[in-house]
């Protein structure tokens, strides 16, 4: 193993830049030369890569966002697309590349993977916490404490004027960070694309806990089934004319921000590591955490299996509602 080269890919995620980091401070160590490729698999299919030095990653285990750059690329999901990557990763003597990003940058790491003989490593960088195989993915833990401080500052407007407040929060087809927040947060309610919820039964719920109460907070999830905040709040608005609604769509906000202490020792452990098993021979992998031990799945079932939130919580929360 001479020569790494990393991307990161899809949603940017705090914790992204100290993974960067440490693959790059680990290859260091080990006298391997690290490659950054700019805007993830674009940049792979543009050749816009280049050697990194310790200065490259200086200074930046603190930062948001990712230094490297990411987007989201529909060329790569064509094998035409992914040949041209491939033949730049020969060109320029990769013997291995590490892959951070979610589910989507795992499918085309998987494909990539079946058409070249390069060593891959995946690790999971993305907020929405939805990949199966680890119990936090890099990002997360930022995430739900940006959402958590966005939502006690609403709980002071929503209790002064009694209101009923829809808060929607990132996740396309994952309820993670809604269900977390909600929990972190002391909402009395909410809605995840994992769980079916009755309009009815929220209505009643809604009016049971806002008797005598000072206003109250809805979690809502991007892709629950009522298509967010906005959608619902509309539904049940007919049911609730006695009460003042609002929504607040928190939006990119969550993506931002310096990492979380959690997820700067995840990205670091789990960085270091993809290096160590590259070394080591191995490939199609992707590292995750279970509880403070790292440990490793094939990318093939990282993608294919589903990582789904604990459903208790709902439970959870609907006695925590009781009066
Ligand atoms: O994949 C992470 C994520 O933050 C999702 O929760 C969200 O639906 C999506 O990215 C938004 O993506 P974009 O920034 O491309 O609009």
């Amino acid at each position: 193993m001479k020569k790494i080269a990393l991307i990161t890919s899809g949603g940017d995620s705090p914790g992204m830049n100290a993974c960067i980091r440490a693959v790059v401070k680990t290859c260091l160590h080990y006298k391997i030369t690290p490659f950054g490729i700019f805007d993830g698999f674009q940049g792979m299919i543009d050749g816009r890569g280049f050697e990194m030095s310790y200065l490259d990653v200086d200074n930046i285990i603190q930062r948001g966002g990712t230094i490297l750059g990411t987007a989201r690329c529909k060329e790569f999901m064509q094998v035409e697309g992914r040949l041209k990557a491939i033949a730049y990763l020969k060109s320029e003597n990769i013997d291995g590349l590490v892959v951070i990003g979610g589910d989507g940058s795992f499918t085309g790491a998987y494909h990539l993977g079946q058409e070249m003989n390069i060593p891959i490593i995946g690790l999971p960088g993305t907020i929405d916490n939805d990949i199966y195989g680890t119990d936090h993915t890099i990002g997360y833990d930022t995430a739900l404490n940006t959402v958590m401080e966005a939502v006690d500052k609403i709980r002071d407007t929503a209790a002064s004027h009694h209101r009923i407040f829809f808060i929607e929060v990132m996740g396309r087809d994952a309820g993670f960070i809604a269900l977390n927040s909600a929990i972190s947060s002391g909402a009395e309610n909410v809605l995840i694309p994992e769980k079916h919820m009755d309009i009815e039964k929220l209505v009643r719920d809604i009016k049971i806990h806002n008797k005598g109460r000072r206003g109250s907070i809805i979690m809502v999830a991007e892709g629950d089934e009522w298509g967010g905040a906005i959608e619902l709040m509309e539904k049940v608005k007919p049911f609730l004319p006695d009460y003042d609604l609002r929504y607040s769509v928190l939006g990119h906000i969550q993506r931002g921000g310096s990492p979380s202490a959690w997820d700067r020792i995840i990205a670091t452990k789990m960085g270091s590591y993809a290096v160590e098993l590259l070394m080591n021979g191995d490939t199609n992998l992707m590292v995750g955490i279970q509880g403070d031990n790292l440990v490793t799945c094939s990318i093939e079932q990282g993608i294919k299996e589903n990582a789904s939130p604990n459903l208790n919580s709902i439970k959870l929360l609907a006695k925590l509602r009781t009066k």
